[in-house]
């Protein structure tokens, strides 16, 4: 067996906030970022789901006041933000459905959580960051938001606008010496995941539509995470990162269509 490589971070000294620290992605990011001697607040709606190497503020980031209430206790308490990484989003079963059967209620609630609470959060930081002339903001976006895939009529879309704002809110803070990039994971064994893997068509052909043959794991996406919120990334913002164990490279997050859906073909 070859060596491999590996990379050590110090985050020693830097403030980093996480939302939807307590599971999950998110959760492997706080864990990483604390190892390497970061001070980690974590916000969440929810528990965490073990053991939480952050500090855990509850919060809704669907809420502009709660995320400016979020954004002035770790100033008040840590006195900076030097990453923020915006990754509380929902894809919920009822999320699967064509256009037409998506309820109001089920959109209005990814728009507002996985769209509105990115912004908000960046809204807070990015003025605290640009007093500082200091900042990373990371977009925790996903391989649907540069491709098609059956009925994801919300999340795919709401998931290409988060590659944007990356884009978007890089270009205006670029001079302000803050960075903003995005990172666009394929599919990742977390509890979202595991929620919709029948709708996904299981376990080994999700896994099979990656040409590594895998569900990526959660400590994966943190390591590019961490690199790119890191010195080594210093020349990298207003772009998007994908870490999808290769999946990009096809040109659908979908399987073929069924034959049996051809035109012509159930033409009596
Ligand atoms: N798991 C995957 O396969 C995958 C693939 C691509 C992208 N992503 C993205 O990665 C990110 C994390 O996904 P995950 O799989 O870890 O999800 P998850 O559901 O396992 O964890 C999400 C966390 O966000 C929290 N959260 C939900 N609503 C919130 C709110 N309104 N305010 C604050 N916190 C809230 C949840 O309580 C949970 O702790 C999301 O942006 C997701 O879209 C995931």
């Amino acid at each position: 067996m070859r060596p491999t490589g590996s990379v050590q971070f110090d985050n020693s000294g830097r403030v980093v906030l996480v939302t939807g620290g307590a599971g999950g992605i998110g959760l492997a990011i706080c864990q990483a970022f604390a190892a390497s001697g970061a001070t980690v607040y974590a916000v969440d709606v929810a528990e965490p789901e073990g053991e939480l190497p952050a500090k855990l503020i509850s919060g809704d980031v669907s809420k502009r006041e709660e995320c400016r209430r979020v954004i002035a206790q770790v100033v008040e308490e840590a006195g900076a933000i030097d990453v923020l990484v915006n990754n509380a989003a929902i894809q919920p079963p009822a999320s699967y459905k064509a256009i037409d059967e998506l309820s109001t209620e089920t959109w209005d609630k990814m728009v507002a959580i996985n769209l509105s609470g990115y912004a908000y959060m960046a809204m807070e930081t990015a003025a605290v960051m640009r007093k500082q002339q200091s900042g990373v903001i990371v977009n925790m976006a996903s391989a649907q938001a540069h491709r098609t895939a059956r009925e994801v009529p919300a999340y795919g879309p709401i998931k290409a606008a988060n590659v944007m704002q990356a884009k978007q809110w890089g270009v205006e803070l670029a001079r302000e010496g803050v960075r903003v990039v995005s990172v666009s994971p394929g599919a990742v064994g977390t509890p979202l995941l595991r929620a919709s893997l029948a709708q996904q068509g299981g376990e080994e052909s999700l896994a099979n539509r990656h040409p590594l043959g895998r569900i990526g794991e959660p400590p994966e996406i943190a390591a590019a995470v961490l690199w790119l919120a890191s010195e080594g990334a210093s020349f990298i913002t207003a772009t998007d990162i994908e870490v999808d164990g290769g999946l990009g490279a096809f040109a659908a997050f979908a399987d073929p269509f069924s034959v049996a859906t051809l035109p012509g073909k159930n033409d009596c």
